[in-house]
């Protein structure tokens, strides 16, 4: 039995897995910095020394000693023996264990037979759309389309013949066959009368992430109410948890670099076919947590693609909204707009590839596109202009978890707004393993770590900056922020050796607490939006501005309030020259 299990299949599975989100479900975890924080699940304890540290993926506590990967959580949390966990794991990552000598999975009830009548149903409709002497003008409406046969095959596309009673001829003429068709949500059951769901429709068979599948949408040939029909929710069907095209653009990419979140099946279909071949679809719902889930361990960046009229970008606001309690900065969230009119079926139809990858690239960050809707309508020329776009933000940007997103976030804020903000919810410390003591500050209130990233991602990105420090205010090394003790190595370490270049600085980290950290803040889309000659003057408003908040914090000063709609007019007037005076170095980004 163990011999299924291949040292490669092992870390492929572990790689899937997001020991996190594991551990989340049975072991409620709390964000503390890189880390998530829990009371040890394997002994007593009153205060959290357990540790997951996501960059990892591995446990620790630092009380009782136990450590381990996902495996050997679920080996020593729910008792399972090696074989069961890695079934358990795989079931989670959608990857198939050759089957064994029919031992059969124990908990739930059985769902083999739903998903054995499924996939016989799947064939036969499929079948269908080659030999049903109806299905020509299915035939005929998908060349219309310019669906290729190849793209057809590839999806398991199908025809659903006229007629009340098909499926149920086929397989429904027993009463347990009929039982489970009804169950399966292929027959409808009307006042003690049968028939089948699908009728004289094309149908796409949606399958989960592992390629089972588990229901069906079906295409009206032509116009007409409901254009299309989708399976009801089942045993095995909820559509709020599935995405179509999700098990196909995973067996095209093992660990795709983007994942494309569109409409529609025809719009996935199409894309697929000229070679986007990364796009899911929800089933005709908005995006939920439960998609956000599926999707955000599975890529580093996600792409919303919506119409860009005004019903799309709504749907733009609500999927933001749903995204930002689990938008950590760790995948990148972007949103592309179409013009308007076009969906991306008949976008790349008409424009080809190329244009549409362009506009992949160029789709909006979340926190740009968040900015922009929140500021729509304000006069950010005006201070109280800012004022209301900084209290239009601020209740968004708690909703946010900590991280790397929402310290960039209230970057780009406070850069909009023209002043540095307050962190109203300081980040819990970190623990580390040795950990640096700062002398901690008199001021009640921490100031935000916010441009502290920014200053240490454009060092890491371009050491050469340090140099051009030299003669600046180091008001910021009295800031208790968790990264300042990093801030304040990299400059040592820069100014003893002059001459590294970004990979051998992070090299000297790699043992290292904030290896990790740094190598995410050495990612280069995080500065991409800086041209050449703008990095130099942002690290130095980088760095004023930390010496700004440790100023501000000294004093407790106005500038750690997360919101200026309640400030007096004497406050309003010390911003006002604040902010000129803090104008002159540097230009503003
Ligand atoms: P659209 O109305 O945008 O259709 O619905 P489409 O995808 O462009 O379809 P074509 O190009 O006309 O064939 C987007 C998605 O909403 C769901 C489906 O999942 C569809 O793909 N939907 C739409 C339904 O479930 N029922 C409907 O009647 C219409
Ligand atoms: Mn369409």
């Amino acid at each position: 039995m163990a011999s299924r299990i291949t040292p490669d299949f092992k870390s492929d599975l572990l790689t899937r897995i997001d020991i996190v989100e594991l551990i989340n479900r049975q072991v409620p975890l709390k964000r503390s910095g890189a880390l998530y924080l829990a009371c040890c699940p394997f002994h007593n304890e009153k205060t959290p020394s357990f540790t997951v540290t996501p960059s990892r993926q591995t446990y620790h506590c630092f009380g009782c000693g136990a450590h381990g990967n996902a495996i050997d959580f679920l080996i020593e949390y729910n008792h399972l023996n090696f074989p069961e966990a890695v079934e358990e794991l795989a079931h989670h990552a959608g990857l198939e264990i050759p089957p064994d000598d029919g031992v059969q999975p124990s908990r739930g009830p059985d769902t083999r037979p739903l998903y054995t009548l499924l996939a016989e149903t799947a064939q036969i409709y499929q079948r269908e759309l080659r030999q049903n002497p109806q299905a020509s003008r299915a035939i005929d409406y998908l060349k219309g389309r310019g669906v290729s046969g190849q793209i057809a095959a590839t999806f398991g596309l199908g025809y659903a013949p006229p007629g009340w009673d098909f499926l149920i001829g086929r397989l429904g003429r027993s009463a347990e066959g009929l039982r489970r068709l009804i169950q399966a949500g292929l027959v409808i059951e009307q006042e003690g009368k049968h028939y089948d769901r699908f009728r004289d429709r094309i149908l796409f068979p949606i399958r989960d992430r592992r390629g089972r599948i588990i229901g069906f949408g079906g295409r009206l040939l032509g116009e007409g109410k409901p254009k299309y029909l989708n399976s009801p929710e089942t045993p095995v069907f909820h559509k709020g948890r599935e995405l179509y095209g999700l098990h196909e653009a995973l067996k095209a990419h093992r660990e795709p670099q983007r994942l494309l979140v569109v409409e529609g099946y025809m719009d996935v279909i199409a894309l697929a076919q000229f070679g986007i071949d990364f796009a899911v679809a929800t089933l005709g719902t908005a995006t939920t947590p439960d998609h956000l889930r599926l999707l955000l361990p599975q890529t580093p960046e996600l792409v919303f693609c919506f119409d860009g009229d005004r019903a799309g970008r709504e749907a733009a606001w609500k999927a933001l909204e749903t995204c930002l309690p689990q938008a950590t900065g760790q995948q990148e969230i972007r949103f592309l707009f179409l013009p308007e009119g076009e969906d991306p079926d008949t976008l790349i139809r008409r424009a080809g590839p190329d244009d549409f990858l362009e506009r992949i690239r160029l789709a909006r960050p979340l926190s740009d596109f968040l900015l922009e809707h929140l500021s729509a309508g304000i006069d950010l020329n005006t201070l109280d202009g800012r004022a209301r776009l900084g209290s239009r933000v601020a209740p968004l940007l708690e909703r946010l978890p900590p991280g790397l997103l929402r310290d960039l976030l209230r970057d780009q804020l406070s850069r909009l707004v023209g002043m540095p903000l307050g962190n109203k919810h300081p980040d819990p410390p970190r623990p580390t393993r040795n950990r640096r003591q700062q002398p901690p500050l008199s001021a009640p209130q921490r100031p935000g770590a916010t441009p502290l990233r920014l200053a240490i991602a454009l060092l890491i990105q371009y050491p050469h900056l340090a140099s051009d420090l030299r003669g600046l205010g180091e008001e910021w090394r009295q800031l208790s922020s968790p990264g300042i003790p990093l801030l304040r190595d990299l400059l040592a370490t820069l100014a003893s050796h002059p001459e590294l270049g970004s990979a051998a600085l992070l090299e000297r980290w790699r043992e290292t607490e904030d290896f990790n950290t740094l190598r995410r803040l050495a990612d280069p889309r995080l500065l991409a939006h800086i041209p050449p000659d703008g990095l130099l003057p942002e690290l130095l408003g980088t760095i004023q501005r930390l010496n700004q908040e440790a100023l501000a914090a000294r004093s407790g000063s106005l500038f750690n309030r997360a919101s200026t709609s309640d400030w007096s007019p004497e406050e309003k007037a010390a911003l006002r020259h604040a902010m000129q005076s803090s104008r002159q170095v540097p230009p503003e980004g």
